[in-house]
């Protein structure tokens, strides 16, 4: 098992669980807070082609996967920010999870 903290909520999920489908399976405001203004009901739906699941996570991941790399090199992305997609990691360990303002998630002037 594994404990991952989120928009002041604290989810426990199975080791190796999508992190994306963790945080979806739980309360509408907690799928809101994934995603940002448009990305509400825009978002590729875990394809990892549109970039708006961007998370900042502390704790240990599953490896980047090559769309991951892909979507995170452009941008409004770089690939050194640190963010990763939270539908393409999944839960190795305990975590704490922030969103960041910006359709992508990707401003960290917050
Ligand atoms: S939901 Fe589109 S990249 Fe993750």
């Amino acid at each position: 098992m594994a404990l991952v903290q989120f928009a002041g909520k604290k989810i426990c999920c199975s080791r190796a669980e999508n992190l994306r489908s963790v945080l979806m399976r739980h309360k509408p405001s907690m799928r809101a807070n994934l995603y940002n203004g448009a990305a509400r009901v825009t978002h590729c739906r875990g394809l990892g082609t549109c970039g708006t699941c961007a998370v900042e996570v502390q704790g240990e991941l599953s490896p980047m996967t090559k769309i991951e790399r892909w979507r995170l090199g452009f941008p409004p992305h770089q690939l050194d920010s640190g963010l990763r997609l939270a539908c393409q990691v999944c839960v190795m360990g305990d975590l704490v999870v922030t969103k960041h303002r910006g359709l992508w998630g990707q401003r960290f002037d917050d």
